[in-house]
């Protein structure tokens, strides 16, 4: 058995913090202990008594004055995207049009796909994120590259095989019995292997015939429990599209709903443009809305109303994302500083508490997945990122004005990218300073 014990300044959530002083909303210890036996926490608390506890034979990697939060987990992500990331000048249609499908064309090479897989994987723990949901491109053996990748590194995924059968190049289009076909055997092979989940990921309505939309609900009730991800309003032109290709709908949640895609582990990237209608039929679905900020302003989509969605009678449940590659940035702390402006724009403030919390907690209940990580509570997986506020000379010197924990957290959500992360551990093991 390994024994690690980590020694730091330690932050782990309890609830969603409601302001700057809701202290009861989380745990913080100045010179804390974090204990890893194997692949998970097996006790925190202040140092000095969890050192006590755990006798002899116990690592000690002191990581002070840095953080020691649970990984950062990111809700929404194209692993096929990588080399989409930083395309100029389109909107969404056109995007998906000229870059992001004749990318995704490449991953019919498997060879390709592993390679890609292996470098999402390492670019993801640079930036301290231990878990995604992820999409991978129309192809099966993008799917097995991933979870081969992710798998041989013991990190708790989800992902899914784009399904997509109209409205896209012939080489990216999969048939509703094709695609229900590879999702089954997908599935078959992958889910709750180690800690891989699958989730069923039709595209999105337009790229997706009413026959696929009708196998994807068939795949959801075939196999209870797993996820569902796809796009939902992210712009107008998509919008009015989608309007198109199904006319019947009563808006664009409907056309989902009506295929029996909404519930607790769906999840809906983008949801910028949403009636109150059909943010009623999420919430009381369950379903998640995912708030990609980066995305969103680099494609002109819009403006996420994260306070209309998460005050109002039905409140959404929200996640946050990088969408890369329409989003620019791998790094959550990048994501939350963009989504605090995004925030801004539109008349409120997120506090860093609940930035923090949503990116670490709050995105590990939208996923269903908080009882086993999001936390650093004993018997939760040990994934673990250390965060140090000074990793870049302009941080360092910023920091010589911070005095509370609170501003430090918003100093690295400001300034803060994978620089700021010191270390990462993937279930109990150090993941980013074994990078080459
Ligand atoms: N809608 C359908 N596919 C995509 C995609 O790959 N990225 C984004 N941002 N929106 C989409
Ligand atoms: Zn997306």
């Amino acid at each position: 058995m390994t024994t690690l014990l980590l020694r730091g300044r330690v932050l782990s959530f309890r609830t969603r913090p409601e302001g700057l002083d809701d202290r009861a909303s989380y745990m913080f210890e100045d010179d804390g202990g974090v204990l890893i036996r194997d692949d998970k926490i097996s006790a925190i608390g202040d140092f000095a008594t969890v050192a006590r506890d755990a006798g002899n034979d116990v690592k000690v990697v002191d990581h002070r004055p840095n953080l020691i939060l649970p990984g950062f987990i990111d809700a929404h992500v194209h692993m096929p995207q990588m080399q989409v990331i930083a395309s100029y000048g389109a909107e969404l249609l056109e995007w998906l049009n000229s870059y992001t499908f004749p990318e995704e064309t490449k991953f019919a090479d498997a060879q390709h796909g592993r390679r890609i897989a292996r470098l999402f994987c390492d670019e993801m723990v640079r930036h301290g994120t231990t878990t995604v949901a992820a999409y991978c491109s129309v192809h099966r053996q993008s799917v097995d590259a991933f979870f081969e990748e992710a798998l041989s590194r013991d990190m708790l995924v989800i992902a899914g095989k784009v399904m997509m059968d109209r409205n896209a190049p012939e080489a990216l289009r999969d048939t509703p019995q094709t695609g229900y076909d590879d999702t089954s055997a997908l599935i078959a092979e992958w889910h709750a292997k180690g800690r891989l989940h699958y989730a069923v990921t039709p595209r999105f309505a337009i790229t997706s015939s009413p026959e696929q939309m009708e196998m994807a609900g068939a795949l959801m009730r075939e196999n209870p429990g797993l996820h569902m991800q796809t796009h939902l309003s992210e712009n107008h032109a998509e919008i009015a599209f989608t309007q198109e290709l199904y006319p019947w709908s009563k808006d664009y949640t409907d056309i989902y709903e009506h295929y029996g895609l909404l519930g607790p582990k769906a999840l809906f990237g983008h949801c910028i443009h949403l009636s109150e209608r059909e943010a009623d039929a999420l919430s009381d679905s369950g379903s998640v809305a995912v708030f990609c900020p980066t995305s969103n302003l680099f494609l002109g989509s819009g403006l996420f109303d994260w306070q209309r969605y998460s005050k109002r009678s039905k409140p959404l449940r929200i996640a946050a994302a990088t969408d890369v590659g329409g989003g620019t940035n791998y790094s959550m702390l990048r994501t939350m500083d963009e989504g605090y402006k995004v925030i801004a724009l539109q008349g409120e403030k997120i506090n860093p508490f609940a930035s923090f919390w949503q990116i670490t907690l709050g995105n590990a209940k939208a996923l269903s997945i908080d009882e086993r990580v999001g936390t650093l509570d004993p018997g939760t997986d040990a994934d673990i990122v250390v965060l140090d506020a000074r990793g870049t000379p302009g941080m360092a010197l910023r920091m010589e004005n911070v005095e509370t924990l609170a501003e430090e957290l918003f100093l690295l959500q400001t300034l803060g990218d994978d620089r700021a992360v010191r270390e990462v551990y993937v279930a109990g093991r150090p993941a980013k300073s074994v990078l080459v």
